[in-house]
């Protein structure tokens, strides 16, 4: 005999247990079920171990969607500050870092536990390792074909997030699921990841492996303005997370390093000052040192201060300050936080996640394509677009 239960939530991730609590809330019995051994892996690793839960400033221009009306809805009924109120009711001790990200002072476990203990306190019912193999209309909702049985459902929620990090469990399951109930699925590709150069670059740039400065990275019209790290692979941080989710193969993307300083200027006055200085000594005042070296070699400067033309200080600022450089990929999906595209919004009623032509079926979290910027923006999405659907059940 198979168990019946309203709701069958499928995916204990961060939308997963959000949406568990809103509908067990409602007085729905529901079933979570997962294939991994522990809930919310990917809570218990974000923000450095210590979730970065949601952002201050969260709103619709933070997402990227084939429809950026998508979002509205769950992003304004749901908001960080209703996820902030349930994190101080649990007496979670947090701090915001920068740019109006929120995190847990302590571990990111205890936003798992915060989770786990109001879907327990809504009689929510949570099974972890179990596979699942099918998901099939019956005639009064859904059967559901699990490695523990068969499970029915009046409705079923699919939150199994994207394909970011397979190590950790990611797999193409909601995008299966949407093709064989005959939804419409974008084109994925791995968002807020690191890009990489092609070998030649890469060798050149290696001596500035384990630099970071302070950057403006610009991709048409779009520009982060935060860390860049130059690696043994190619360049990462902050700012290359942002903006690798707007990138695309073959794209040119441009650097301004220290953009708070005109490094013409400096150099000028540098010379000005002292024009027995090597020119590598002024840069380094201003640039890592190391950074410096690698730009007054590449320009080929050599000799004292004195002995440079405007022209040739202004160029070797423009190799920090106006930098264009064409990466050769990205990481992909092995170290990517999240996976652009998805299930596609025109599928989806954006008030309730439900499925238009499919009455009971629902996509909450990573799965639709919604994605947020890095921030704590996606947990945010998840959290609002999981209220939605549970609110909705
Ligand atoms: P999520 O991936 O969390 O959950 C999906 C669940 O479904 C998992 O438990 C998985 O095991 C399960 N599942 C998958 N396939 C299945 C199958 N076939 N059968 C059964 N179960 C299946 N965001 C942010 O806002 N702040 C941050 O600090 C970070 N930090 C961060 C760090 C790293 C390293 C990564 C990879 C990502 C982040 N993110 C983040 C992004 C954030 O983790 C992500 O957007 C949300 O976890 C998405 O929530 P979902 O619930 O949609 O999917």
């Amino acid at each position: 005999m198979a168990r019946r239960f309203d709701v069958v939530i499928l995916g204990a991730g961060a939308a997963g247990l959000m949406c568990a609590i809103r509908a067990g809330q409602g007085g729905k019995r529901v079933l979570v079920l997962d294939h991994a051994k522990n809930p919310a892996e990917k809570i218990r690793i974000s923000g450095g171990g210590r979730c970065n839960f949601t952002n201050i400033h969260a709103g619709p221009k933070n997402y990227l969607s084939a429809n950026p009306h998508f979002a509205k809805s769950a992003l304004a009924r749901y908001t960080p500050r209703d996820f902030l109120d349930l994190v101080e009711k649990h007496r979670i001790a947090w701090h915001e870092k920068t740019l109006g990200q929120l995190f847990c002072d302590d571990s990111a476990k205890d936003i798992i536990h915060m989770l786990l203990d109001e879907m327990r306190a809504v009689g929510a019912t949570l099974e972890l390792k179990t596979e699942i193999s099918a998901v099939e209309k019956a005639p009064d909702g859904f059967r559901i074909t699990t490695s523990s049985g068969m499970v029915e459902a009046g409705s079923v929620v699919i939150a199994t997030g994207g394909k970011s990090i397979p190590k950790m469990g990611a797999t193409g399951f909601a995008y299966r699921i949407a093709a064989e109930f005959g939804l419409k699925v974008t084109d994925t590709r791995p968002g807020l990841v690191p890009l990489t150069l092609d070998p030649t670059l890469l060798e050149k740039l290696s001596p500035l492996s384990g630099i970071a400065v302070d950057a403006e990275v610009k991709h048409g019209k779009t520009s982060f303005r935060e860390a860049l790290l130059f690696t043994h692979r190619g360049i990462s941080g902050p700012a290359i997370l942002q903006i690798s989710s707007y990138w695309r193969e073959g794209d040119a993307i441009k650097l301004q390093i220290e953009p708070d300083i005109d490094i013409a200027a400096r150099l000028k006055d540098g010379r000005k000052a002292n024009g027995k200085q090597a020119a590598q000594t002024v840069l380094g005042e201003i640039l890592p040192k190391r950074l410096a070296q690698f730009l007054t070699e590449n320009a080929g400067m050599t000799g004292q201060m004195a002995d440079q033309g405007d022209r040739k200080l202004e160029a070797l600022a423009a190799s920090a300050q106006d930098w264009t450089i064409v990466p050769a990929g990205s990481e992909g999906y092995r170290t990517a936080e999240v996976t652009i595209g998805g299930i596609d919004t025109s599928e989806i009623d954006s008030k309730t996640m439900q499925a238009k032509n499919v009455p009971g079926l629902y996509f909450i979290g990573e799965c639709v394509d919604v994605t947020g910027w890095l921030g704590g923006y996606n947990f945010q999405w998840a959290w609002a677009s999981g209220h939605a659907c549970g609110e909705a059940l």
